[in-house]
Parts: C-alpha cells; sequence; structure tokens
C-alpha cells in the first residue's frame, strides 16, 4: 500500500513538473525570424544567394568590410523599409515586420567577410 502511494506521488509529480515545463516554454518570447532564411526568399535574386551582389545590378557586395563600413545599421533597416528611388531597390516596409527587417540587418552585417573565421 505504502509503495503504492509513493508511487502515485511521483507520478504526480512528474504530470505536474511537466505540466509547469510546458506552461514556462509557452510563455518564452517568439523565435526571431531567420534572417538567412529572409535573405533567401526575399533578396537573393537580386543580391545573390550569398549576398556578393550582381554587377550587372549594381548591387553592392555585403561581404566586403569596405561596403559593412560605410552604412550604419540604421542605412540598412531604411533602406529596406524604403528602397532606393531610382534603383530597382524595393520598399518592404508593408511585406516585412519590424522583426523581420532587425533580422535581416543582423543576417547582412553576419555576411562581412573580414568577421568570417
Ligand atoms: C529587384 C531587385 C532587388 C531586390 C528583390 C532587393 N534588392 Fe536590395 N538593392 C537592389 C539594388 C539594385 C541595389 C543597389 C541600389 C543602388 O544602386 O544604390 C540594392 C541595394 C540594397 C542595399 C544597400 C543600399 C546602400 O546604398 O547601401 C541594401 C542594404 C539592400 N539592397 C537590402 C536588400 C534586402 C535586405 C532585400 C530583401 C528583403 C533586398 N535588398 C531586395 C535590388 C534589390
Amino acid at each position: 500500500m505504502r509503495f503504492q502511494q509513493s508511487t502515485i506521488v511521483k507520478i504526480l509529480a512528474v504530470g505536474f513538473s511537466s505540466v509547469i515545463f510546458t506552461l514556462a516554454l509557452q510563455a518564452g518570447p517568439a523565435p526571431a525570424p531567420d534572417g538567412s532564411d529572409l535573405f533567401k526568399k526575399k533578396c537573393s535574386m537580386c543580391h545573390a544567394p550569398d549576398g556578393k551582389g550582381y554587377s550587372a545590378l549594381k548591387t553592392p557586395d555585403f561581404t566586403d568590410p569596405k561596403y559593412q563600413a560605410s552604412v550604419t545599421d540604421k542605412d540598412i533597416a531604411d533602406t529596406i523599409k524604403n528602397g532606393k528611388k531610382g534603383t530597382p531597390m524595393p520598399a518592404f516596409a508593408d511585406k516585412l515586420s519590424e522583426d523581420d527587417i532587425n533580422s535581416l540587418v543582423a543576417y547582412i552585417r553576419s555576411l562581412d567577410s573580414s568577421k568570417k573565421k
């Protein structure tokens, strides 16, 4: 009888803690959007899958440390939001969320060849 009771207590304890665990997971922050995935889907046709750009389109080489040094995160985010007038670079403000744009900025920064080992 004693053995059975303690077994039940254990089962209840395990069940209870897994509920807490599940709740904790659900309460956690939503996963950040994947910049590399967005880039592949929305940008790589003009900026090349590796971000090096196409000379025919005059897209900049995002892997070039000189390019990276020439722009701030805000410049990059503003270009993504508003596009560049007079160039094929489209505005994405109504297509992408603020989080999406931030993850793209981070992804573009990660392409900097001087940061790769
Ligand atoms: C239809 C083609 C096209 C698409 C799609 C496109 N771009 Fe561009 N983008 C361009 C061109 C062309 C330029 C160069 C504009 C210029 O001549 O200064 C550019 C420039 C940029 C620049 C640099 C601006 C500067 O002066 O430093 C950034 C950053 C950029 N694009 C990000 C993105 C991101 C992120 C996406 C996807 C969400 C994207 N682009 C999708 C064509 C495109």
